[in-house]
């Protein structure tokens, strides 16, 4: 009844898929275009600048008047830069870089001179796609050009063109680097002043890492099944939001990391369980400093109902102060500070309730 062609042709059918697991890479066409050689080289000759001693353990840096380095990551115009204007504006103290990576294959439309935002383009920026590695390239290029910029940016911020502040700066200042119970899970610290040997407030990076997660594996062999082995076994393997805050001992921990980047940076031969920005960062953080981390993240995102790997985009009739006094709640922290998404014609509602509530301390 079965012919021999006929069970061969059919056993051969049945191991394609497996063949295509193991080799998947290298048969597949790659959805994008890989990170090319002279990007590469660009780039590691910026991490080793920013890495270069004497950058100092950030302990002995800190000075009396750290800043925050806002590292904004876009591909399309800044939708909210009024009310970010107004943020920045309103802080008591300057106590603020802001570095914008923009697409340069994108038309974004650049700021007036006299906005905050006027000559804040970092001039490195390079093409970007979402979900692929060069998220992390531009990424890590906003961390080397804040860290070489200046030496008393101490925590660095990530946000995009769809996250908004949820407070003022003076409270989002006052919350990273004075206030001793900002963090809510530091409680159980053994050690609970909050004070280093350095006599200095510790702070940590605030950055999500979760452990267990459906589609972990998924994420981990989208590469192909072996692929990040040795150097990450999967139970090492984290998820993450790339909205973070960094502290500058973890920054430039991230861009001495040559090891995990030769593995993230491969091409997924499954697209849609690639997200490498979401991994490569609470990866190698979990990995190299688990108690210098928080493992939860500051800016708030809501997944109900989420579609296609994109969180609730929120609408202007959605913008009240009673959603601005929820997404603050936080388990974690007396409070988060940044929130995403809302779609660019909030701008108009947010702004009529900024000075009145988001940067109401
Ligand atoms: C870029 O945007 C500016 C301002 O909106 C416009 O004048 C210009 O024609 C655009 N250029 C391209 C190449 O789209
Ligand atoms: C989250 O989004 C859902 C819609 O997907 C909405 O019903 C809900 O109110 C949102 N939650 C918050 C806290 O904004
Ligand atoms: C805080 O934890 C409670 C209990 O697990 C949960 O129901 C709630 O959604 C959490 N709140 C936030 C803002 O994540």
């Amino acid at each position: 009844m079965f012919s021999t062609p006929l069970i061969l042709s059919f056993s051969i059918l049945l191991t394609l898929p497996i063949v295509f697991f193991f080799l998947g890479p290298t048969l597949n066409p790659q959805p994008l275009p890989p990170i090319s050689a002279s990007d590469e080289l660009d780039d590691l000759r910026l991490f080793h600048r920013a890495t270069a001693p004497p950058s100092l353990p950030s302990h002995l840096s800190f000075s009396s008047s750290p800043k925050i380095a806002f590292l904004f990551l876009t591909n399309t115009d800044l939708h909210f830069l009024p009310l970010w204007n107004r943020f920045f504006r309103r802080a008591k103290t300057p106590l603020y870089n802001i570095y914008v990576h923009a697409d340069p294959t994108v038309n974004v439309t650049r700021p007036p001179p006299d906005s905050v935002f006027g000559d804040r383009f970092v001039a490195n920026a390079k093409r970007t796609f979402r979900a692929s590695a060069t998220l992390i390239s531009a990424t890590r290029r906003l961390l080397a050009t804040a860290i070489l910029d200046d030496p008393a940016n101490d925590y660095f911020a990530v946000v995009s063109q769809y996250c908004i502040p949820l407070h003022s700066f003076n409270y989002i200042h006052r919350s990273l680097f004075t206030s001793k119970n900002f963090d809510l899970t530091s409680k159980s610290d053994p050690d609970s002043s909050g004070l280093s040997q350095y006599g200095v407030l510790k702070h940590k990076s605030y950055i999500e890492i979760i452990s267990k997660e459906p589609r972990l594996w998924k994420r981990y062999t989208a590469r192909g099944r072996f692929v990040m082995m040795p150097e990450v076994p999967f139970e090492e393997f984290r998820a993450g939001s790339q909205f973070f805050v960094l502290n500058r001992k973890d920054a430039l921990l991230v861009l001495k990391d040559k090891t995990l980047w030769r593995k993230f940076k491969l091409p997924c031969f499954r697209a849609d369980e690639c997200y490498p920005e979401e991994h490569y960062f609470p990866t190698l953080l979990s990995m190299q400093d688990p108690n210098g981390v928080t493992g939860y993240t500051l800016t708030r995102v809501n997944w109900t109902g989420t579609v296609a790997g994109h969180p609730h985009m929120y609408t202007p009739k959605e913008v009240t102060p009673e959603l601005i006094y929820e997404l603050r709640e936080s388990n974690y922290s007396s409070s988060y500070l940044f929130a995403r998404k809302f779609s660019p014609d909030c701008l108009g509602t947010l702004m009529r309730i900024a000075d009145s509530v988001i940067f109401r301390d």
